[in-house]
């Protein structure tokens, strides 16, 4: 019998990703969205791709919850995106209302299917379906690090003509501004990074890392970015049907690794079929430290509007 994904929002982020959870072949998809004919069409759709594409999976497009029961994998991914000028905290009590009304949905038809949560703001959001599910915190996980990773990779590729396989690195923290790259295990095929690369460089691409999901939008205009998104979406997928326990860089809760406690953040995780296996604790640099407990402060903040908001 094959696995079973729902993945919640049939925009551009969630039909990207079942279908490349439905091209990957071992999931069975279930694509859910409150516009009626949407995830039917683009379902439908997609499965007539099967033959071509060489999948047997099955994918259903659906506006109600039944057909999500007993899922391996919810992905969520409902939400308003960002327009150009809006910050992703801007989301922040729209889309925490809209995550709260689709967790009280899918999480009692799939009481032991693992909440990715992709909505922004990222880590908020997170935290939220973590409160609302009453889940295990193994069984809630956020994608975003390996997101702004790919971002961090794809330029430093760029900049020094090699595969980005060749570049190890993780980026970490809130997914925000204040995320935080951590160049001092970035490695090129082994060798530290900063001895490849200048420090202005280095600063300028950490830079444009950082503001990486608002260069999309200002070129989008009308929307946020979603190939990346969704291929870091499938992996996790993956890594969480096949129980391949990888190191990734995930949205996790902490509980007093890395000085923080009781939040969500971007952490290297050990991800598998119990979800967030194990939170990784790197060494890190005193200055990139105090830049992930920085942004944990500014994830806590969102939280405590949240609380206020009720
Ligand atoms: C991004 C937005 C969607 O990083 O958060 O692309």
């Amino acid at each position: 019998m094959r696995n079973k994904v729902t993945v919640v929002g049939a925009g551009n982020v969630g039909a990207t990703a079942a279908q490349r959870i439905f091209d990957q072949g071992y999931a069975d998809v279930v694509l859910v969205d409150i516009v009626e004919g949407l995830p039917q069409g683009k379902a439908l759709d997609m499965q007539e791709s099967g033959p071509v594409v060489a999948s047997d999976a099955k994918v259903i497009g659906t506006n109600g919850y039944e057909e999500t029961a007993n899922s391996d994998v919810v992905v969520i991914t409902s939400g308003i995106a960002r327009r150009p000028g809006m910050s992703r905290d801007d989301l922040l009590l729209t889309n925490m209302k809209i995550i709260s009304s689709v967790v009280q949905e899918v999480a009692p038809q799939s009481p032991d299917g693992i909440l990715l949560i992709v909505t922004n703001p990222l880590d908020a959001m997170a935290q939220q379906a973590f409160k609302v599910s009453g889940f295990p915190k193994n069984r809630v996980v956020g994608m975003a690090g390996i997101l702004d990773t790919a971002r961090f990779r794809t330029f430093l590729a760029e900049e020094l003509n090699v595969s980005v396989e060749s570049i190890e690195a993780y980026v970490l923290g809130g997914h925000g501004d204040t995320m935080v790259p951590v160049v001092g295990s970035t490695t090129v095929g082994g060798t530290p990074i900063s001895k490849l690369l200048s420090a202005e460089r280095l600063d300028s691409i950490v830079k444009r890392t950082q503001d990486g999901g608002a260069e999309i939008v200002n070129l989008l205009k009308t929307g946020s970015a979603y190939y990346a998104p969704s291929a870091a979406i499938a992996q996790m997928v993956e890594a969480i049907l096949l129980d391949k326990k990888q190191i990734l860089p995930c949205t996790a809760y902490l509980e007093g690794e890395y000085g923080v406690d009781g939040l969500f953040v971007g952490v290297p995780i050990k991800l598998g079929a119990g979800g967030v296996e194990e939170v990784i604790e790197f060494d890190l640099n005193a200055s990139e430290a105090e830049a992930l407990r920085n942004s944990a402060a500014s994830v806590q903040e969102l939280v405590d509007v949240m609380a206020n908001a009720g």
